[in-house]
């Protein structure tokens, strides 16, 4: 079966039990500050599993792109080396939110795997949680598998979560043996041995992680699976790696043409590169640029590991771009904003890797003579480490990279500190962010929240539901609000907030997931009063802000029209006093074009 066939098979054998298809969100997450980038096919459904938003399908399937390369689930050192991690994946899930449970998710996949596409019951292991006794019994009651291959796991292996907050809860694996001789299976090989593979996870979504560490339960219990493709397709297609397949068949032989070395010859290169290449065409596509921080800052590095790769198959000169086109060929009948995007992502891709190989020299020679002062199995300074990062653009992990291949080490703590010491002097001028972590929010209603009216209303009375205090001020969240939060580069409206002789300025509007937060300066002695509050946007700066908003629409009209679709935004701020608009574009401009 053909890797397209198999997410087809998929997707329709959920379809016939009732599942909608949803399409995959972008593998750049909106509206949630608590992700880098999707990791896991139920990002899209986290606040349907919180309860903050009301599902229009109680069943889902889908084929969700993934990226792990940061934050608590991350796979980077392993991607190439092995064979089966990746940076980018395809994850097969079908959902229940508030519908079947254990039961029906369990023998479900069974029958996928076993019935439809007939995998060798002789080679799937399963592991439960230790505490889900409910789970190892429907195993056994309503699967045929064998008794001594359903095995118990701790927290570790099963107990999932999703980040360090949100939902979670118990899940059970599913593992398979690619080992040649199936006589050489033990149950002391699986989460062990990198011969057995775990195909596929269902979470039992029953809990949330708060943000000071404790679980509490939610009012429904949900399902949430995930199967990663590349390994299905691997398994059915009968290799014992996932480069193997027609997902990266094309792009490997195209580096073996253009290399003209031999894939078997030197697997981990190819396997880099062939990795690396997709993770960056369908993070381009979904609006990431590479940059000096955050996301972009992940995508440098994730380009210069493969630049960097490249050159062992002694492709100096920029190559990277150049597979993009068959790369988008292959997946875009599953994700057809590939094709749509393939000419910004060739463009973004040649631009970045020329740059870096302009670098890549300098800082080479750089890193050279420090490796020569060195003797094998000494460190590199965290100072030095740093140096070669801020002024020669090596990520860290390069510098690992390269380190590692001469038996030298780097002081990675040293690095971080260093880092950290950039960092607070940027957070010096930088403003206050909202992150899930350290906010002791003080809850005084517990009511649906957020409601926005601000389209309608410039002044509401509105009630406090809860605050937190932070430097200088507090963040308050209220019933409904005319309040305008930052949003897409434009910024948050500002104004007051008073009750009972209090009078708060409201200095900044952010959004997490669902919930309006207000940034706001002033005293408050006695927040019982807060059950009735007076809103006031200022609406001189809202009007300044749509005049800006409007121009950045004429401005990206106008720059279309004179330069073409090539033309990309890739970032705008709308301000009350100016606008900024960033794009793409794969030459300079000149002033007349
Ligand atoms: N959310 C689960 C996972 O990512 C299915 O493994």
């Amino acid at each position: 079966m053909k890797s397209s066939e198999i997410r087809k098979s998929f997707i329709e054998f959920f379809q016939k039990k009732d599942h909608k298809f949803i399409r995959s969100a972008p593998v750049v997450p909106i509206g949630d500050p608590t992700l880098l980038f999707t990791n896991a096919g139920m990002n899209q459904f986290k606040p349907i599993f919180l309860d903050e938003s009301k599902p229009e399908h109680v069943r889902a399937v889908n084929s969700q792109k993934c990226i792990r390369v940061s934050g608590k689930h991350n796979d980077l050192e392993e991607v190439g080396i092995d064979t089966f991690h990746h940076t980018f994946f395809e994850m097969l899930g079908n959902w229940s939110f508030g519908d079947y449970y254990k039961k029906d998710a369990i023998k479900w996949a069974w029958e996928l795997l076993t019935d439809v596409w007939g995998l060798d019951k002789n080679r799937l292991w399963v592991t439960v949680y230790k505490e889900d006794q409910e789970a190892y019994e429907l195993w056994l009651s309503q699967t045929d598998i064998e008794e001594d291959r359903v095995l118990w796991f701790g927290k570790k292996e099963n107990f999932w979560e999703m980040g360090e907050t949100g939902p979670c809860g118990p899940c059970s694996e599913i593992h398979y043996y690619i080992g040649e001789n199936i006589a050489n299976q033990s149950s002391e090989g699986v989460n062990i041995d990198a011969q057995y593979w775990e195909l596929w996870n269902l979470v039992f979504i029953q809990n949330e992680r708060l943000a000071d560490g404790s679980l509490v339960q939610l009012s429904q219990s949900h399902v949430d699976t995930g199967a990663g493709l590349e390994r299905i397709t691997s398994v059915l297609q009968n290799k014992t790696s996932n480069y193997e397949t027609d997902l990266f068949q094309p792009v490997i032989k195209e580096l073996e043409s253009k290399s003209k070395i031999k894939y078997v010859d030197n697997p981990v290169p190819f396997q880099v590169i062939a990795d690396h290449i997709r993770m960056l065409c369908f993070s381009i596509a979904d609006g990431a640029l590479p940059s000096n921080e955050g996301r972009g800052y992940v995508l440098r590095r994730i380009l210069r590991r493969a630049s960097r790769f490249g050159r062992v198959l002694k492709l100096e000169e920029p190559f990277l771009h150049k597979l993009v086109p068959s790369l988008c060929e292959l997946m875009s009948e599953a994700y057809p904003e590939l094709m749509e995007k393939s000419t910004h992502i060739k463009l973004v891709i040649g631009t970045e890797e020329t740059l870096f190989n302009q670098t890549l020299g300098r800082g080479i020679n750089h890193l050279e003579k420090l490796i020569d002062k060195l003797d094998s199995g000494s460190t590199i300074s965290g100072e030095d480490a740093f140096k070669l990062y801020d002024t020669y653009g090596f990520p860290i992990d390069l510098t690992q990279l390269i380190a590692r291949e001469n038996d030298i080490k780097v002081d990675e703590d040293g690095f971080d500190s260093e880092m950290s010491k950039q960092k607070k002097k940027a957070r010096q001028s930088g403003k206050f962010k909202l992150k899930d972590k350290n906010i002791n929010w003080v809850t005084l209603s517990s009511e649906k929240d957020s409601e926005f009216v601000g389209y309608e209303y410039l002044k509401t009375s509105s009630r406090v539901l809860k605050y937190a205090e932070i430097e200088n001020g507090f963040i308050i969240v209220l019933d409904k609000t005319p309040f305008y939060a930052e949003s897409g580069g434009q910024v948050g409206d500002i104004g007051s907030i008073s009750f009972d002789g209090v009078d708060l300025t409201v200095i900044d509007v952010q959004k997490q997931n669902e919930m309006i937060v207000h940034l706001c300066k002033g005293e408050v002695s006695n927040w019982s009063k807060a059950t009735s509050v007076k809103c006031l946007v200022d609406e001189d700066h809202r009007n300044n802000v749509k005049r800006n908003h409007t121009a950045t629409h004429l401005l990206h009209a106008a720059l279309k029209s004179v330069l073409g679709d090539q033309v990309q935004q890739a970032g705008s701020l709308v301000h009350p006093n100016y606008l900024r608009f960033d794009l793409t574009y794969f030459e300079k401009i000149s002033k007349y074009k």
